[in-house]
């Protein structure tokens, strides 16, 4: 397809660009942000089911066993605003110990699947006000006027800040305490160090769900953008960088091959791979200086028993 039809068939000229720029690069890198259109969430959805992908059951079991705390150090919160909602499951524990918030605010780049998710929480807490708001957690969300009146608590659970580079967690966190104002608070998940081992398992599960997820991508392009990327032809793998102290995710060529996207033809070397997110594995000490440096101060922190994943409430 050429420039004129993709645009004129409604295309995303973001994706598409960061795509052609993505895959020029060397090494070719792209955003994990484009995984989730309406099959990548489903597909994110189904990872956290998997047995080898602890992050999800170990933050709701902390989450649950801290509900009460959090009851009472955040019973002042009206509003509730959280980025990078997904299927808000987590949300509803915190609403259920957090009965006095008015507003609720999801936020999220996957449209179709955040107003499902809104739907369904609008009608199970419905003397809630759920006001879903499609968009990017890097630029500064403009909050309506009745929600810059309430005091804020910003939800980042997932610990899908470590899918930021450091310079942009900082940038990411940097915003949010402009964002939530004076006396704003923000709640976050961080995954931490572990064994390496127990890390590949969880970014390479035996079902091939997180394969699949990471292909989705090439089939994504191919929906949305007209490419003709073949994904039997790319392995996925799952690497750890010591350097970084973070999981990688690549989709690695099967030989050489040819790849085009809208009039652009990329060529792939074999055993070349397309960098397709990486997820920063925190020290407890490593993060508790990142919030600092990004103007918050840590109110305070849980971790579970092996100190897998730490839940932050920062102010
Ligand atoms: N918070 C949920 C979902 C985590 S998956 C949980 O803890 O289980 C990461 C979520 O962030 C996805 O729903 C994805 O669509 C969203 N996301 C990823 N990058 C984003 C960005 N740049 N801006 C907004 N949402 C983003
Ligand atoms: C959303 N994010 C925190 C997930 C993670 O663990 O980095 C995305 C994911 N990628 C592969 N599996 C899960």
């Amino acid at each position: 397809m050429s420039n004129a039809v993709l645009k004129s068939a409604g295309v995303d000229q973001v994706f598409l660009s960061e795509v052609i720029a993505g895959l020029s690069n060397a090494p070719k890198a792209l955003s994990p942000k484009w995984f989730y259109d309406q099959r990548g969430s489903q597909l994110f959805e189904q990872i956290t089911q998997q047995p080898e992908y602890y992050p999800t059951r170990t933050e709701i079991e902390l989450l649950a066993s801290i509900s009460a705390e959090l009851g009472d150090q955040l019973s002042d919160r009206e509003a509730l605003i959280e980025y990078g909602s997904g299927s808000s499951r987590k949300t509803r524990l915190l609403l259920r110990a957090l009965p006095q918030l008015q507003q609720y605010l999801p936020m999220d780049v996957s449209a179709e699947f955040l107003r499902g998710a809104a739907d369904g929480l609008s009608k199970q807490f419905p003397k809630l006000h759920v006001r879903p708001v499609v968009g990017d957690f890097n630029s500064t969300v403009k909050l309506p006027a009745t929600v810059q009146s309430m005091t804020r608590l910003g939800f980042f659970p997932g610990s899908t800040i470590g899918n930021l580079p450091p310079s942009a967690a900082c940038s990411f966190l940097r915003l949010r305490r402009e964002e939530l104002g004076r006396g704003g608070k923000l709640l976050i998940g961080v995954d931490l160090r572990k064994p390496v081992e127990v890390l590949l398992a969880a970014y390479d599960d035996s079902a091939g769900v997180t394969a699949a997820f990471n292909r989705n991508l090439l089939l994504r392009i191919n929906r949305e953008l007209g490419g003709d990327f073949d994904p039997d032809r790319f392995d996925h793998q799952a690497r750890w960088n010591d350097d970084h102290g973070r999981i990688e995710m690549h989709l690695v060529s099967r030989g050489l091959q040819r790849v085009r996207i809208d009039n652009h033809c990329f060529e792939f070397a074999d055993g070349e791979s397309i960098h397709s997110e990486n997820s920063h594995k925190y020290r407890l000490g490593e993060f508790k200086l990142l919030a600092r440096v990004s103007g918050w101060e840590v109110v305070s922190q849980w971790t579970d028993p092996q100190q897998w994943f730490a839940i932050f409430l920062l102010g």
